[in-house]
């Protein structure tokens, strides 16, 4: 393969482009930054779609390479053709509740495939890594479980307790590894649960919504009782620019809503919103939640202090949960074909395996 010569200030290869928060992310940089050429690149599993990059495809900064990162040839043969100077990595399998059944495909994508990126960063790039930048995209719960108090701070000591987390941290590890040993720059964000448009409808507040439109039980794990931290997925992207831009090599930074809900404090609020913009008497919707067998080993609370990004890099989220909330309700309800697409076939199996069984 020819290399391309590139008219671009840089290349970035963002990784897992296709997915949720990953397509917010291309969207942003394609969008702020015609100068920078940016390359997409995804696996397409069943969380990656490109229905939700299709208002960039036809951008002249934009590429779409489809890579399984696990594919060490064809991840090479990229670096070799695009020369990237910066790699954003998100692909991953995501899903806990999937890391339950299945925790090696979890392993396989997550620490084998970040592990090849590195490897071919560090292959590429060496020996002249200066204004090189490897963007490695973590989540909070990479640090275990909190209890009712407390938050989780950049020096809180990694605990992870399910298939995914473990999953995370060792990846998370690997990426400081190759800082350490072989100067590789890197930077990481760990970041709390998000929320908003293009959320694949097998995570909380999604599919919840996805229920409540088709009047089914809405699943609530146990009581009820365990905290999440919530964030737009827009000022998660907002934070990923910033880091790039501004953050110091070889650190991490947390990202966070100051948000906590509880699950069904959470739900009950969805429930409030959608009977008004679905004309339904109030309290109907709330009919529907059932309580189900708990998760294995659920965390009790996430709960991120974002002090750091804050004050270092100067970054906020921008929403206030209850608007963001009604913003994503309403993206919903306009893009039920995105829904029918995307809970088609695999996810159909999928949700009889883990709801069936509860
Ligand atoms: P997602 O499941 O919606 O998307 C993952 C994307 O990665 C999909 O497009 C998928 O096709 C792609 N992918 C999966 N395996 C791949 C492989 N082997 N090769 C290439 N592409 C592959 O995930 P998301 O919720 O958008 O999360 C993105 C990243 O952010 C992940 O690294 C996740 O750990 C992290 N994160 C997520 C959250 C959250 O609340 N969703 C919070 C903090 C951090
Ligand atoms: P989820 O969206 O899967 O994110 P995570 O487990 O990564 O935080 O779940 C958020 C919370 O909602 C978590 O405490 C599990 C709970 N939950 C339910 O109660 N019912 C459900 O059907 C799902 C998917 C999650």
């Amino acid at each position: 393969m020819e290399p391309i010569i590139s008219e671009f200030d840089k290349t970035i290869g963002i990784t897992g482009g296709a997915g949720f928060i990953g397509s917010h992310v291309v969207r942003l940089f394609v969008k702020k930054y015609p100068q920078y050429r940016i390359v997409n690149i995804d696996a397409l599993t069943y969380a990656g779609n490109l229905e939700n990059t299709k208002d960039i495809e036809s951008y002249p900064n934009y590429i779409f390479e489809r890579a399984d990162i696990c594919d060490e040839e064809k991840i090479n043969g990229l670096f070799t053709r695009y020369g990237f100077n910066a790699i954003i990595h998100l692909a991953a399998e995501s899903h806990v509740d999937r890391s339950i059944m299945d925790p090696l495909a979890f392993v396989k994508t997550n620490v084998l495939g970040t592990g090849i990126l590195l490897n071919a960063c560090r292959r590429h790039w060496q020996p002249d890594v200066a204004n090189k930048l490897f963007y490695h995209v973590s989540t909070d719960e990479v640090y275990g479980s909190l209890g009712t108090t407390g938050f989780f701070t950049e020096e809180t000591p990694y605990d992870p307790r399910s298939p995914y987390s473990a999953s995370k941290a060792s990846s998370d590890h690997l990426v400081m590894a190759y800082h350490h040993t072989y100067r590789l720059p890197v930077v990481m964000s760990n970041c709390s649960n998000n929320y908003g448009s293009h959320h694949f409808p097998e995570k909380l507040i999604p599919l919840m919504i996805n229920n409540i439109i088709n009047r089914k039980p809405l699943p609530v794990y146990g009581k009820g009782e365990n905290v999440r931290d919530w964030l737009w997925v827009e000022d998660h992207a907002i934070a990923i620019d910033t880091i790039f831009h501004k953050g110091k090599v070889g650190e991490k930074y947390n990202v966070g809503g100051f948000n906590e809900w509880k699950n069904i404090d959470l739900v009950y609020l969805l429930c409030r919103i959608m009977d008004q913009k679905l004309n339904r008497t109030v309290g109907e919707s709330e009919k529907l939640i059932t309580f189900v067998k708990d998760r294995a080993g659920h965390d009790l609370r996430y709960a991120i202090d974002a002090t750091k990004i804050n004050q270092i890099l100067g970054w906020k989220p921008s929403l206030q949960f209850e608007e963001g909330l009604a913003k994503t309700v309403d993206w919903y309800l306009e893009n039920q074909e995105w829904v029918n697409h995307v809970t088609s076939g695999q996810y159909q199996q999928y949700y009889t395996e883990q709801y069936n069984k509860r």
